[in-house]
């Protein structure tokens, strides 16, 4: 499966109990970040779980463009040979980043403070997405970007010979802006400050300290300070990713709604920052339980419990909330479908510059699947009346992104007839074994359409 070639339509039919194991693959916003921090560092950095989907593989890619060694053990087993802070090397071609605008942005962050020049592109959906937001600080450190109009891929980052520090207020929620940041403060001589209004994946952070930088995070009337201090020597790590709450977000929430079912999850990663969909869900009356709980790899991890709950009701989401489930908006909204009453979602503007406007694509696929969707600039609301409403027996758009399309094949396994999505294939960027590890459990999907 691909993004970037023929598109692939897949079928999710009604299905019986979901029942089994759902093992998830490894976080990509940990596995991203690994391979970077692994290329920054001297010495070699060993990482187990990594997610081998095309997002990370693009960027392990791009690693060894800018001079790292990278190598695949199998089975999930990877290492980095990193060369030191200030140590990439300019990229001998265009560093292609897929679907990925973790990707993208993190490594624009992480070469804009040295004195080499890269060029950047991506697929469709990437292209279309800005990366003002994160050139915009670039520019402040000394770098250079020249890219398409409105800010868009493909676009050529021509980093700061001598850097400067920068202190930054993030004017949006988002962890890879934050993040972009940090990784050029690295090579910036000394402090680089980054405030966020509101807290976001903080990923990058644990990571740095873990990695060896000097990190500190405040929390002020001004928002969390986190001040770096530049240009250390960041000692490489063993690193065991934990597996992704976004992607066992699908198998939760399809067990949530499909009658009889009862599935566990193992070993998610449950870190604050990225658990709120799990707090949302179980405000709604989910039969979701945490089991294990236990820390790994300086992350919360607790095995997920989901079984099917017939009384959940729909709440109002705390905007507060909205960074730490922004990718689970698409999937709550199939839950919701399911729910009695109306699931508010508000504070969400971001949903609108994802891998596509969410918030669309959730909309007219839901609408056409027989669910009452209303949506304004910043929220959207979906009102239901229970179980077993959704018409389905619609095909769907996917608009190249992952979530868009397992949310919809989550949606067909308890509706009423089939839903087909247009293209499944960029499923591939972030959960590749999602159509096997489904099916294992008990779901009925199929390539081509209804
Ligand atoms: C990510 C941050 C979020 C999220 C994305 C992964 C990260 O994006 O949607 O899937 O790993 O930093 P924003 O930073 O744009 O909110």
């Amino acid at each position: 499966m691909s993004g970037h070639g023929t598109p692939l339509p897949m079928t999710s039919s009604p299905c019986g109990p979901l029942v089994g194991e759902a093992q998830v693959p490894g976080d990509k916003s940990i596995s991203h970040r690994a391979l970077i921090l692994g290329a920054l560092s001297v010495g070699e950095t060993r990482i187990t779980g990594l997610l081998e989907g095309e997002d990370v593989l693009d960027t392990a890619k791009a690693m060894r463009a800018f001079g790292a060694e990278v190598i695949d053990h199998g089975g999930g087993a990877w290492s980095v040979h990193g060369v030191g802070v200030g140590g990439f090397a300019e990229p001998g071609k265009v560093i292609d980043c897929g679907n990925s605008g973790t990707g993208v942005r993190l490594i624009m962050g992480a070469m804009a403070t040295s004195p080499i020049t890269a060029t950047f592109t991506g697929d469709a959906s990437l292209n279309k997405r800005p990366m003002a937001r994160v050139t915009d600080p670039l520019a402040l450190f000394g770098a250079q970007a020249v890219g398409r109009s409105g800010g868009r891929l493909p676009m050529t980052i021509v980093g700061a010979a001598d850097p400067l520090p920068v202190r930054y207020t993030v004017p949006v929620p988002s962890a890879q802006v934050k993040s972009a940041v940090l990784l050029a403060g690295l090579n910036a001589p000394g402090q680089t400050v980054v405030i966020e209004k509101e807290a976001t994946r903080d990923h990058t952070e644990r990571m740095l300290t873990g990695f060896g930088a000097e990190l500190t995070v405040e929390d002020t009337d001004e928002g969390r300070v986190i001040t770096l201090t530049g240009q250390p020597e960041l000692a490489p790590q063993v690193i065991a990713v934990p597996r992704d709450p976004s992607s066992a977000a699908f198998p939760v929430c399809a067990a949530l709604i499909v009658p009889g079912s009862d599935v566990l999850v193992p070993g998610i990663g449950l870190n604050p920052t990225r658990a709120g969909l799990f707090t949302t869900l179980r405000e709604m009356g989910a039969d979701l339980t945490y089991e294990n709980p236990r820390e790994e790899g300086g992350e919360p991890v607790a095995d997920l419990r989901a079984r099917y709950s017939p009384d959940m009701a729909g709440i109002e989401v705390p905007p507060a909330r909205a960074a730490s489930m922004i990718d689970e908006y698409p999937v709550l909204s199939v839950v919701a479908a399911h729910a009695r009453g109306t699931t508010m979602m508000r504070g969400v503007t971001e949903l609108r510059v994802k891998e596509s406007d969410r918030i669309d694509a959730m909309a007219t696929g839901l609408r056409a699947c027989g669910v009452v969707v209303d949506e304004g600039e910043d929220w959207w609301s979906v009102t239901a009346s229970g179980p077993g409403a959704v018409t389905g027996g619609a095909t769907c758009e996917s608009h190249l992104d992952h979530r868009i399309a397992m949310s919809f094949l989550v949606l067909g396994m308890a509706a009423q007839a089939p839903v087909t999505v247009d293209d499944g294939s960029p499923i591939a960027t972030s959960f590749p074994i999602f159509e096997s590890l489904m099916g294992t459990l008990g779901a009925k999907i199929s390539r081509g359409s209804a």
